[in-house]
């Protein structure tokens, strides 16, 4: 009697149940649906588990083997902003892409010349670099580019004398277009090239806008971060609209990232909060393995393969390729 008279009660309650789970089921297919539109080819984690930028953290795909090369897409990586890892993320993802199988061309489009630099190559003694391919038609460019120890990642070299090409190129016709003049007879031989931009939003870093597909932002995790970025994505719509309909942002890179600090959380969240989308999921930790990997004058992806900054910049090829930035 007793059993019988709680069992019209129980029954709603696990009808209830059952809704509320349904609910939270049909909830999370709709939120997996979400973000597989976002992510491309991507797919979840099955943990589901929060990201670095507060979304979930899509597993990216292993890149599909090339079975051809090029045409080439080209990316500025840029931000007047110094330090901000620029020159580092271009040689460790340039490396990493070249890991996947993909013939790459990284571009030292800085005077200072620290991306020769940081892959060993000698630029301060080389007669020809980057600067006489600019300024003058009678280099060939398959002359200059120089191989790196890494197989299938080349690289263009500079040095100080490129300084003397933004005051050079200022009298030129089409002063914006020769960057993309000098890589056109390479661009078939690349599945990407990136550019390695200098701290400044000068003539030069305008050529390098001006011959690309896309812009790769790199953005320090500090207080200050954002700043300048509103100056960046004015010359970026400026240059799309006046010179490269083709450009745009591909991502913003939130690098030298500390995930033991709520500072570098809050600076990850606030950007995620301006660019949504663009933010990209892998972020790049800080770690004093980078400025190793530069005296060894090596990528980090041979320098310390196994070491979590290794990883975090193929995750970040990876990303990359899987929302179809890259070949
Ligand atoms: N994730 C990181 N963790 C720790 N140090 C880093 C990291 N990324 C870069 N660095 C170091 O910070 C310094 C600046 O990095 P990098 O040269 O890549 O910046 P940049 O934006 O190219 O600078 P510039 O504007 O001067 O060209 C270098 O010493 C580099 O080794
Ligand atoms: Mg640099």
């Amino acid at each position: 009697m007793h059993r019988t008279s709680h069992r019209p009660a129980v029954g709603p309650r696990l009808r209830l149940a059952a809704q509320a789970r349904a609910r939270c089921n049909k909830l999370g297919r709709d939120r997996r649906e979400a973000e597989r539109r976002h992510t491309g080819s991507a797919t979840l984690s099955p943990k589901e588990q929060i990201g670095p930028t507060g979304r979930p953290l899509p597993t990216f795909p292993a890149p599909k083997e090339l079975r051809s090369h090029g045409p080439a897409r080209i990316i500025a990586m840029c931000n007047q902003k110094g330090g901000v890892g620029k020159t580092t993320s271009t040689i460790n993802l340039g490396a990493a892409l070249a890991e996947y199988g993909r013939k790459v061309l990284l571009v030292d489009f800085d005077p200072q010349g620290a991306l020769s630099v940081g892959l060993g190559i000698r630029a301060h003694e080389l007669d020809t670099t980057i600067y006489n391919l600019l300024v003058s038609r009678g280099t060939d460019i398959h002359d200059v580019i120089q191989h790196t120890a890494t197989p299938d990642l080349d690289v263009l070299p500079a040095n100080i004398d490129l300084s003397a090409a933004e005051v050079q190129l200022v009298g030129e016709v089409a002063r914006e277009m020769v960057l993309a003049r000098v890589l056109r007879p390479v661009a078939d031989e690349y599945d990407v090239i990136l550019i390695d931009c200098q701290p400044s939003l000068g003539l030069l870093t305008v050529n390098a806008l001006t011959a690309s597909h896309g812009v790769i932002i790199p953005l320090e995790c500090e207080f200050f971060a954002m700043r300048g970025v509103a100056l960046l994505v004015e010359t970026i719509d400026k240059v799309t609209d006046r010179l490269n309909p083709r450009l745009e942002i591909d991502g913003i890179l939130a690098t030298m990232y500390d995930g033991r600090t709520l500072h570098s959380r809050d600076v990850v969240r606030s950007v995620v909060d301006h660019f949504g989308d663009k933010v990209f999921h892998t972020t790049i930790s800080r770690t004093v393995k980078f400025p190793d990997a530069t005296l060894a004058a090596e990528p980090i992806t041979t320098y310390a393969s196994h070491h979590g900054a290794a990883e975090a910049y193929r995750q970040l090829a990876r990303e990359l390729i899987a929302r179809g930035d890259a070949a």
